[in-house]
């Protein structure tokens, strides 16, 4: 969702700014903006559409020459996107750039018009610029700290004044903030990528303390305006992690990372052959000793949530309930002390699954996270995480962070049926080493990307479109049909396939092609009974199934082979095809395959 930079130091700051916004663009956004101090005045610059638009202006002007600036990416939430709703807001004295959702903003917006403020834009964020005016005493942190009092909602906020021209002011609460430090100069940022190519070296700023950035210096300060001493961190990933690296997209990219990612993930969570999840705090003690276990999750977090399910029970006998997040909350979910609780995101700022876990808390049972992204909220606020090694991830189509919460639920599940005494420390082995296996198998699944793109061609001009399985394939055709679906713009369902003929078969027409995915030896003929039938009635169905299948004429009009021998690992190799499939009809469709409309990488409100 919206991107915050701001910078401080001897570089030219717009320049920094746009190059920030840049690599903040993934997050997902519809205007942009800065604000800069130049000659001890507030100047900004702010555009509805795409950056290239900013940049324009920004080239039109002689006046932003500059050493310490705020930017930012805005993903409308209150007010349509359009200039005058684009961040910064503020006036000649006070400016601000905002990520989260100011709740009270109405209430605050009625007290200040009784004041005589004006209201330009329909947005949450101008009535906390107006409301930090309004208090203003010639005191930033404490103007800054009163504002806060009176806010409710979340909110990051990078803030600079007029009186103040060389200091950034910025703070916190349930919204992802992050400040790097370089030679001589420092930033605010929603995420990493936007500094890093001036700097490694990161503070993670925690919730409600707030930052002033001056002189070279990072200051932080609690509440109550103690100074806080921060441990500095250092990203791991490397600066090219977030350019294409000569693919076409980053989705494409990631696509192809697969085997590393999951090689990095599952090395992390193995030693001697056996599962080790120590390091997360879930000893084989806890484990054994839950009542229940829930997973919640959004989106593809939640389609890999429902292959751990079937995992799970498959394997350790062990029921589990998959929730999305934005439901768990409100069906008043029956857990308490001796419940485990699996969060599982990519970003580990996700609202719905970050207000989940709360709750989860509340009602006192263990949270667990599976988390991609190193001292996230999600990760942080846990009782216990396991973090998934993907590095970056741009893509707003999840792809890469998808098999690795898939390998983190094989291991998850061999451990609890090692556990449950379902498998023996053998078969434990034994299934590890084949997990081991699939990264290489990923390499020769990449390998039918001809074959996608074909698959693709055949898909463009669709309007609907079926995904259907039964067991592991249709939890993961679910995700197969959401990935299509967010970046091809073509309408999809995912069916169990056995519950079609109970009324949605009636939509099968010539103009419906059906996805079927049965890589399930138990489940194969029936699943392909069901392919028969929507064949029969005109559907052109592509069959995603097992090499060693036997298919009879004329069952599919194409078909695609799953490499691999053991069918419970098919879901993670699955997976790529109908990735390449989603990838190349969207880019068929001529669709902006990375930052498909409407969308955010991270979704940071409820
Ligand atoms: O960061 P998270 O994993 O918590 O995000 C959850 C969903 O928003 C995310 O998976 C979304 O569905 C992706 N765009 C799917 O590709």
């Amino acid at each position: 969702m919206c991107g915050i930079v701001g910078y401080i130091g001897k570089k030219d700051c717009t320049e920094v700014l746009l190059g920030g916004l840049e690599k903040l663009k993934y997050r997902g956004y519809d205007s942009a903006g800065i604000a800069v101090v130049n000659n001890k005045e507030i100047k900004t610059v702010k555009s509805m559409g795409k950056l290239e638009n900013l940049v324009e202006l920004v080239g039109q002007r002689n006046d932003l020459e500059s050493h310490c600036g705020i930017g930012h990416t805005r993903w409308a939430t209150h007010g349509e996107p359009s200039d005058v709703n684009s961040h910064p807001h503020g006036n000649a004295r006070i400016t601000i750039v905002h990520n989260g959702i100011i709740e009270n903003y109405q209430k605050i917006k009625k007290f200040l018009e009784k004041k005589g403020y004006v209201f330009e834009s329909q947005t949450d964020t101008e009535t906390v610029a107006k409301l930090l005016d309004y208090y203003y005493n010639g005191d930033p942190t404490e103007t800054i700290r009163k504002v806060i009092s009176k806010i409710e909602g979340s909110y990051a906020l990078g803030i600079i004044f007029k009186d103040f021209p060389d200091t950034i002011y910025a703070v916190r609460k349930d919204s992802p903030m992050v400040v790097g430090v370089g030679k001589q100069e420092l930033f605010i940022a929603s995420d990493i990528p936007a500094f890093l190519e001036h700097t490694k070296n990161y503070y993670l700023v925690e919730e409600d303390e707030l930052v002033v950035l001056k002189d070279g210096k990072a200051e932080f300060y609690d509440p109550y305006g103690f100074a806080i001493e921060k441990q500095l961190h250092t990203a791991d990933f490397d600066i090219n992690v977030a350019e294409k690296g000569g693919y076409e997209h980053f989705m494409l990219k990631e696509i192809h990372e697969q085997p590393k990612a999951i090689n990095d993930t599952i090395g992390s969570l193995i030693n001697d052959g056996l599962p080790d999840l120590s390091e997360s705090g879930l000893t084989k003690e806890k484990l054994g000793n839950y009542n229940n276990i829930f997973v919640v999750a959004c989106g593809t977090a939640m389609h890999a949530g429902l292959v751990g399910k079937y995992l799970i029970e498959k394997l350790a006998r062990v029921s589990v309930t998959v929730d999305v997040a934005s439901e768990f909350k409100y069906r008043d979910p029956i857990i308490g002390e001796n419940d485990l609780v699996i969060l599982v995101s990519q970003s580990g700022e996700t609202a719905d699954t970050k207000a989940a876990m709360h709750l989860a808390k509340e009602k006192g049972a263990d949270t667990l996270a599976i988390v991609n992204v190193v001292g996230s909220s999600i990760a942080r606020e846990a009782d216990m995480v396991i973090y998934t090694r993907a590095g970056l991830e741009i893509s707003v189509a999840s792809t890469k962070a998808y098999t690795v919460q898939l390998a983190v639920f094989y291991i998850l599940t061999f451990e609890l049926a090692l556990v449950k005494n379902k498998i023996t420390e053998n078969q434990c082995r034994e299934y590890i080493h084949k997990l081991q296996q699939v990264p290489d198998i990923i390499k020769e699944m990449l390998e039918t990307k001809d074959k996608c793109q074909f698959v693709a061609s055949t898909l463009q001009n669709c309007t609907d479109l079926l995904y259907i399985g039964r067991g592991l394939d249709y939890a993961l055709s679910m995700e197969g049909s959401l990935k299509l679906k967010e970046i091809s713009y073509i309408h999809s369902e995912s069916y169990a396939a056995g519950e079609l003929k109970h009324g949605t078969i009636s939509l099968v027409t010539e103009e419906m092609p059906v996805i079927a995915v049965a890589t399930q030896k138990d489940l194969f003929a029936k699943t392909i009974s069901n392919v028969v039938e929507v064949k029969s009635r005109g559907a052109k169905v592509i069959l995603i199934t097992n090499e060693d299948a036997v298919v009879s004429p004329n069952v599919a009009d194409y078909i695609i082979y799953v490499k691999g021998e053991s069918d419970l690992f098919k879901p993670i190799l699955t997976a790529i095809p109908l990735q390449l499939i989603a990838y190349y009809t969207s880019v068929i469709r001529g669709n902006d395959v990375d930052t498909p409309r409407n969308l955010a990488k991270s979704v940071t409100v409820e």
